[in-house]
């Protein structure tokens, strides 16, 4: 991308967005596992601005804590009383200023686009370095326009100003070239440009798109049309929202598709946008793919499985489980219904079985925790095999502790480690044991348990 020199970007999110009828402001909402917000600030920051800055009022606080985390060089403006998408960036310029004289570009950009990237926006930077204008808003066709601004146009089709759609007259509604609330101004037209404005409008507030018009008496003025009208489509409320997650999900899922991935169904598998997935691995219905998952090739997971950043290696299968920051060895099998929880390692050929959860657990190669147990702060050896019921007891409610057990180790069923323990290589246990000490290499270990029969006997409301 040729973008050349970006001196500042400004976000505008001091706004509340009442119908999302939510206790947050709407930046913070969700979309594909990331807000609004560090979606938006993430595209920007690819194009390298010399000042990221980010406006806010409504919960401003958080907000503004939210945007530190996303980037800690983001420079947090907070917009005062008057109200308006103007207003704001004056907010923003008049900071901006303090640092010194702004040359070049400014980029300005709503931030309730989810899928607004880089590549668009890199477009229309080139679109506008490369026109000379002093002023290029970026602009969508929709079939409904209802509640966007309106791109007006001359008749040799010169952008002359932009109407909202409170404002507007029939005629102009009738428009459905849209203002998709993204610009790039030459920093020393913005500045005057916004100097000007004022809230006489249907809405009472300081309109940024008024700045245009102001614009044109410096410079020429142009429009950018988005090459992909979801890159730009804006989330008001949730039925917005979700209809835009599930057209994103739906490419995503073609996109792995024509990988050579095998989805079932596209309609009930959600994958996020930094997942892996290897050729011939299958994903079957029901399936979320979260994080910085990876599957390898071959690998089978789902039908109903969550991934939250896991590792799955080839071949492995995961069936009907959750699994999250856990590495998965190849050919292991995982599942139906088994919990991992953060910090595990399984090796490869391993098997963690129906009703098993774990946590901070490294199983060797070929080790298998088949039935109903808990593993947790553990190291298990190679192919050793570990009984139905068997539980690590590793907190002694203050503190974690670790089991350690060696390679080629026959655990019997309903075991209890109690932590901290050590179990040497080769050891087999007994049915039931409480092991509470450290067990030698090549040996057996059983613990008492007595068993009493007392015959004749009856419950009381048989006696
Ligand atoms: C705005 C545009 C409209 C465009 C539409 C695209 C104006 C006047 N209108 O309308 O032409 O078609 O976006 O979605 O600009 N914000 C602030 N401070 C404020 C008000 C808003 O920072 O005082 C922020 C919001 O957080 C949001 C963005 O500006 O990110 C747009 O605000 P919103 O109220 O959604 O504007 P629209 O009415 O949608
Ligand atoms: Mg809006």
């Amino acid at each position: 991308m040729a973008s050349s020199a970006l001196s500042a970007a400004i976000i505008l999110a001091a706004g509340e967005g009442t119908r999302m009828k939510s206790s947050k402001p709407k930046v913070l909402h969700t979309f594909a596992g990331k807000t609004f917000l560090n979606r938006v600030m993430d595209s920007v920051t690819a194009l390298n601005p010399g000042t990221l800055a980010v406006v806010v009022r409504f919960q401003g606080e958080r907000v503004g804590e939210a945007a530190r985390s996303y980037n800690e060089h983001v420079t947090v403006v907070e917009q005062d009383d008057k109200p308006g998408t103007g207003r704001a960036v004056q907010c923003a310029m008049e900071q901006l200023a303090a640092n010194g004289e702004l040359t070049g570009s400014v980029l300005i950009a709503a931030s309730d686009m989810p899928l607004l990237d880089t590549e668009t926006l890199g477009a229309l930077l080139d679109f506008h370095n490369n026109s000379g204008h002093g002023a290029t808003v970026l602009t969508t066709v929709l079939d409904d326009p209802t509640g966007y601004g309106r791109i007006i146009r001359d008749s040799e089709g010169n952008v002359l100003r932009i109407v909202e759609q409170k404002d507007a007259n029939s005629s102009e509604l009738a428009v459905h070239e849209v203002n998709t609330s993204v610009y790039v101004f030459d920093a020393a037209v913005l500045s005057k440009a916004i100097k000007g404005l004022n809230s006489n409008n249907a809405q009472g507030e300081f309109y940024l798109t008024d700045a245009l018009e102001t614009a044109k008496q410096e410079s020429a003025v142009g429009a950018f049309a988005a090459p992909d009208p979801l890159s730009v489509e804006g989330v008001n409320d949730r039925v917005q929202l979700a209809a835009l997650a599930k057209a994103h999900n739906l490419r995503v899922c073609e996109h792995w598709m024509r990988e050579g991935v095998d989805i079932l169904d596209p309609q009930t598998t959600w994958i996020e946008d930094d997942v892996a997935i290897g050729r011939d691995a299958v994903i079957l219905p029901g399936s979320f793919l979260q994080g910085h998952t990876v599957i390898g090739e071959n690998a089978v997971v789902g039908p109903y499985t969550t991934l939250i950043d896991a590792v799955v290696d080839e071949e492995a299968v995961v069936e009907r489980s959750r699994v999250q920051e856990t590495h998965i060895g190849r050919a292991a099998n995982i599942g139906p219904w088994t919990y991992l929880r953060p910090g595990n390692e399984l090796g490869e050929g391993s098997k963690a079985g129906a009703f098993v959860e774990m946590k901070k657990a490294h199983i060797g190669n070929g080790t298998k925790v088949p039935h109903l147990s808990y593993v947790g702060d553990a190291d298990l050896g190679e192919h050793t095999n570990i009984g139905g019921g068997t539980i690590t007891a590793n907190y002694d409610g203050v503190h974690k502790h670790h089991t350690t057990i060696g390679s080629n180790v026959h655990v019997g069923a309903g075991n209890l480690f109690v932590a901290p323990v050590t179990v040497g290589d080769g050891v087999t246990t007994g049915a039931g044991s409480v092991v509470r000490h450290d067990v030698p290499s090549d040996s057996m270990v059983y613990s008492e348990n007595t068993q009493h029969v007392v015959e004749g006997w009856k419950p009381e409301w048989e006696r």
